[in-house]
């Protein structure tokens, strides 16, 4: 095992079987794209060097492999000619002497340990293969194994019907040792049933030069790879699992794990309580003790210690709730702070705002934040109070104390500890509505119609 690690990543997969006009690489699971999760375990086992191989007109790809490994160097393979040809398009990445890890874009759920395992295994032999037993192995590589030792990896059609009936499986990760990856890369035919340069091949050419060959294995479910939405919402699954595990590890309280959904990002503190039906989109962090209350949906948000959420609670990105805080049903919160101990308990939306600690933001207050043009912000001080069904028009600033009486309209600031009111004065006549009443009725019936409480 050299001190350099070269590993590459193969993403010029066709989405064909995907059926859509996003990359293969590019679908999302857990909040983060398959590529992504793949370049997060690639981070872990520290490689000199990352290489990442793109199909021509990707620039999405790449775009994404910038925005999430800047040290990445990107590939173009002009032409879809099979696996190993595609790590040679990014040769120029590989320094005389490092060891060569290989990674499919779309195997995004392998852990960092595996990689670490496989790179290790070059100590043993210089090629190394990472095998799974396949519930069903069709369509994946065999692993040829003879006297103990790997002799070859046989494509699915190019296989035997004996070697087909091999469990044994190429998950698609591969080490080759520094001495000698480029020299066996570069012996590959595409002598094969789909005339392609298969990377596998490097098993068989390195044992014909009298070199050892290894297989590491995996489980199944951390080597699936991605190549239809069936198979993306069964990643999907296994990655939830594994958040929701990480999540119950760190001390919160999942009460029907099996209907929460995380994101590879989501942070729950200790003693967090997590109710059913609750989604968390990417950026979320909820501190120690807070409560998430069914049927919640939040993405962008930090949620401070103690804080209450829901039930049927939105929080969206620039959300920040401070210790105690609550959040009640039919609340939506977008880029705004509410303080320590701030309140908006039922049907409001805060957008674009500061509520001071303690102030209580009451049923139906709507923050006005957008004016067709722009968007504009509130701020409401510490212990003030805004009455139901009112509209905070903004710029606006509700001082520290105030209090805003219900079903006002506020267009112009509000100093410290002042009432305003801003809706039509009530007008109350006595007995007039039963002499309404009484008119309607001789309309309806006709002259004479007698009256009726
Ligand atoms: C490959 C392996 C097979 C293994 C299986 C595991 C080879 C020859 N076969 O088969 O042994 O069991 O994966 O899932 O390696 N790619 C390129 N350029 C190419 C061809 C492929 O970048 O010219 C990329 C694809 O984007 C994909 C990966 O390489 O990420 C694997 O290619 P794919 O065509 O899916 O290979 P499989 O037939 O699945
Ligand atoms: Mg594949």
């Amino acid at each position: 095992m050299s001190e350099r690690t070269c590993l590459i990543v193969l993403a010029a997969g066709e989405s064909t079987r995907m059926a859509s006009r996003t990359p293969k690489v590019l679908h999302r699971i857990g909040g983060g794209t398959l590529i992504g999760h793949v370049l997060t375990a690639a981070a872990v086992v520290n490689p000199a060097r990352i290489a990442v191989v793109v199909g021509p007109g990707q620039a999405a790809v790449a775009a994404e492999v910038r925005r999430l490994a800047p040290k990445a160097r990107i590939f173009v393979q002009k032409a879809r000619r099979g696996t190993a040809h595609a790590v040679l398009a990014a040769k120029g990445a590989i320094k005389p002497g490092d060891d060569v890890i290989v990674v499919y874009g779309d195997t995004p759920l392998v852990r960092p340990q595996t990689l670490v395992a496989i790179r290790e295994a070059l100590n043993h032999a210089p090629v190394a293969v990472l095998g799974f037993r396949a519930a069903d192995p069709a369509g994946y590589g065999r692993l040829i194994v003879e006297g103990g030792e790997l002799v070859a990896v046989r494509e699915d059609k190019d296989a035997s019907p004996a070697e087909r009936a091999i469990r044994l499986c190429n998950a698609g990760i591969m080490a080759l040792a520094g001495k000698h990856a480029v020299k066996l890369l570069e012996r590959i035919k595409n002598d094969n049933a789909k005339r392609e340069f298969y990377l596998t091949d490097a098993v068989r050419i390195a044992v014909e030069e009298g070199l050892a060959a290894t297989v590491r294995e995996a489980p199944e479910e951390e080597v699936m790879g991605v190549n239809d939405k069936k198979q993306l919402a069964a990643a999907e699954a296994v990655l939830q699992a594994r958040l929701r595990s990480r999540a119950q590890a760190a001390g919160a309280t999942l009460i029907a794990p099996e209907t929460v959904f995380l994101c590879a990002d989501t942070k729950l503190g200790r003693d967090v309580v997590v109710e059913p039906y609750v989604v968390f989109g990417p950026g979320v962090v909820a501190e120690e003790g807070a409560v998430i209350r069914a049927f919640s949906h939040i993405e962008g948000a930090h949620i401070g210690k103690g804080a209450s959420v829901g039930p049927f609670a939105r929080l969206r990105p620039g959300t920040k709730l401070g210790r105690k805080a609550k959040v009640g049903n039919f609340v939506e919160v977008k880029a705004a702070t509410l303080e320590a101990g701030a309140k908006a308990n039922h049907l409001a939306y805060i957008g674009d705002a500061r509520v001071g600690e303690e102030a209580n933001i009451g049923a139906g207050v709507i923050f006005c934040n957008y004016d067709g043009v722009a968007k504009h912000r509130s701020d409401v001080g510490k212990r003030a109070f805004v009455g139901s069904n009112s509209a905070l028009v903004a710029p606006v600033k509700i001082g520290p104390g105030a209090y805003v009486g219900s079903g006002s309209v506020i267009t112009v600031d509000v100093p410290a500890n002042a009432l305003a009111v801003a809706r039509g004065r009530q007008k109350t006549r006595r007995g007039w509505a039963k002499k309404l009443l009484a008119a309607k009725k001789r309309q309806k019936h006709g002259k004479g119609a007698k009256d009726e409480d």
